[in-house]
């Protein structure tokens, strides 16, 4: 279960249905200068976009960050991940409500997929795969996987 969560952890980095957020800023605020950039006040009412799928994929914090690797989130390398790097469901008082319900359906529906059908790519799977113009982050034309039945 150890290695399954760590597979679903980095299919939400790489391809976080979210792919952005964003708050609105209630009174002016002043950011302090960090590493990479300079010191900037963002005006009352003025829309924050925070780029999940970008940090999840910045070299500066993922090594080989386009590279499927569930390692990163084995129990000897997660403390390593910076904080706010990761968040496929959002952070802070507005974090997704359902993320402990889907994670657990998440792997419920793979127990049972796994259990009972071989997975592989078919002629219609597109790798790498190509995204539609829009909010969240879906597949052209459709996400296809191969099902073969397995004999248990
Ligand atoms: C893999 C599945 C899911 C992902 C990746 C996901 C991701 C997200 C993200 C990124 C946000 C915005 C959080 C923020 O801005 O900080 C959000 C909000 C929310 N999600 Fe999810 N979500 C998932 C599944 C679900 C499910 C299954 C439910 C309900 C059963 C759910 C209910 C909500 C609700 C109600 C909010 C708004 C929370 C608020 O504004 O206070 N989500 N989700």
């Amino acid at each position: 279960m150890k290695y399954l969560d760590a597979v679903i952890s980095e299919v939400l980095r790489l391809y976080p249905p979210a792919p952005s957020t964003d708050r609105i800023c209630v009174k002016d605020t002043l950011l302090p200068a960090g590493e990479y950039s300079n010191a900037i006040t963002i005006p009352k009412g003025t829309i924050v976009q925070a780029p999940i799928v970008g940090l999840h994929t910045d070299p500066q914090y993922w090594k080989e960050p386009k590279k499927f690797d569930p390692d990163r989130f084995s129990d000897e390398n997660k403390h390593k991940i910076k904080p706010f790097t990761y968040m496929p469901f959002g952070m802070g008082p507005r974090i997704c409500i359902g993320q402990r319900f889907a994670l657990i359906e998440v792997k419920m529906a793979l127990v049972h997929l796994l259990h009972s059908f071989d997975l592989h790519p078919s002629a219609k799977t597109k790798f790498p795969i190509e995204y539609q113009t829009g909010a969240n982050l879906l597949a052209k034309g459709g996400f296809w996987c191969g099902l073969t039945p397995r004999r248990v």
